[in-house]
């Protein structure tokens, strides 16, 4: 009977003792392996909790994919709040993930309107930053501003936020977040001027993806659900990216796997099998951060490639597949020019590759070919056609 169905999905036996704990936003309780790099973090800060006067400090934690780097700030920062909560010391941080807002303007307005009911529209950045600080100040508060994926930023954005704070009054403190290519890319000597403290994170190696896979397991899964050889397995496997998000998304998908089958363990085959639905470097959630149209213009390069059969592509071969996609979705659809720019952020966050070689001869200048780095064409399709069904 269709109720039993639903009932039995619902309410039947799952291997998860706690499936959210393995969604991406999750962060646990503790962090084992990075206990240095908490103790580091946090010790930027302590002038902060001894009143030691006016002091802010800027530091940069700098690391490969899924090495915690998101997970330091946030779990570091919870515990610095509660700290200064029960000292009665006004400390707050604000997260910022730039692939959602991306830029300077959008993330004052926001922290305007969320913290201090500020509606900022109209206001230049820099009248923002005065009401900021003027209200840090008259609320007596230190702000910590994490700006994780900062390379979304542009350097002088971060300095100017710096250079207020610096101008105006000493009450924001950043943490500003990056992986190591970036990092170079978004360091110029101004700002590395600016930076007290670069905390590189280095990439697990397999011992540490053990300890860091079981102790998510014992949160994630019921106890008979595992053994720590699957772990071992999963951890094995994880140790070629070094990567532990690449670990926590092969043991999330094997759980659905052995829940869809009604199995009431993880199963070694389902490990090996989603080992190869995994993209370690591919944040899961970064479609989430994409506008419609972003998202038509990614399935329309996918969709392209498809077609093509080749590794690359060019922007007007894209642009004539987008042109189908957004009919098919019912959007209208924007210029060439405005495409272009739907695709520099592609390229920005990460998803597309763009190359840029020597036109045909006879041609003049230069031209740009697309390509997907670490994603195949059909993968991103699939992905991105579930994303923009669900908006
Ligand atoms: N030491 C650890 N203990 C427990 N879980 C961890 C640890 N390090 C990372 N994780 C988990 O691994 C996943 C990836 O970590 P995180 O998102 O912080 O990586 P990141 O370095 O910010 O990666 P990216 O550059 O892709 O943003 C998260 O689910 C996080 O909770
Ligand atoms: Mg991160």
């Amino acid at each position: 009977m269709k109720n039993d169905l639903v009932k039995d999905a619902l309410l039947g036996s799952s291997v998860f003792k706690d499936e959210a704990s393995l969604f991406p936003e999750y962060i646990p309780p503790e962090l084992p392996n990075r206990d240095e790099e908490v103790k580091r973090l946090a010790r930027n800060f302590r002038a902060l909790l001894r009143r030691d006067g006016a002091f802010s400090v800027n530091v940069a934690i700098v690391g490969n994919a899924g090495i915690g780097k998101t997970a330091l700030a946030k779990y570091t920062m919870a515990q610095l709040k509660e700290l200064a909560v029960n000292e009665n010391i006004n400390i707050d941080y604000a997260y910022y993930n730039c692939h959602s807002f991306r830029s300077k303007t959008a993330i004052l307005r926001s922290l305007m309107a969320d913290r201090f009911m500020i509606q900022s529209r109209g206001f230049s950045d820099e009248e923002v930053l005065e009401m900021l600080f003027r209200r840090l100040q008259n609320e007596n508060q230190h702000l910590i501003l994490v700006l994780d994926e900062a390379n979304m930023l542009e350097s002088e954005d971060i300095l100017s936020i710096i250079h207020a704070n610096e101008a105006l009054g000493i009450s924001l403190s950043t943490i500003v977040i990056s992986r190591p290519t970036e990092w170079k890319m978004l360091l110029d000597a101004p700002l590395s001027g600016h930076i007290h403290d670069q905390i590189n994170l280095r990439s697990y190696n397999i011992d540490q993806l053990m300890t860091i896979l079981n102790y998510r397991a014992r949160i994630a899964f019921m106890p008979q659900a595992y053994t720590t050889d699957l772990i071992e397995l999963v951890a094995e496997i994880s140790s070629h990216t070094r990567n532990a998000r690449h670990g926590l998304e092969i043991l999330y998908r094997t759980g659905k796997a052995a829940d869809n089958l009604s199995k009431s363990m993880l199963d070694p085959e389902d490990i090996r099998r989603s080992k190869n639905e995994v993209y370690p470097e591919l944040r899961p959630d970064i479609f989430y951060d994409l506008k419609e149209h972003e998202l038509i213009a990614a399935l329309s390069i996918a969709r392209d490639l498809m077609d093509t059969g080749s590794t690359a592509t060019t922007i007007n071969s894209c642009f004539e597949q987008y042109e189908t996609a957004c009919a098919e979705f019912g959007v209208s659809r924007r210029k060439l020019i405005t495409f272009r720019g739907f695709v520099d952020t592609l390229v920005n966050v990460g998803i597309v590759g763009k190359t840029t070689a020597l036109a045909n001869k006879g041609k003049r200048g230069r031209r740009s070919k697309i390509t997907l780095f670490d994603i195949p064409a059909s993968v991103l399709a699939e992905r991105v056609e579930q994303r923009i069904k669900s908006v």
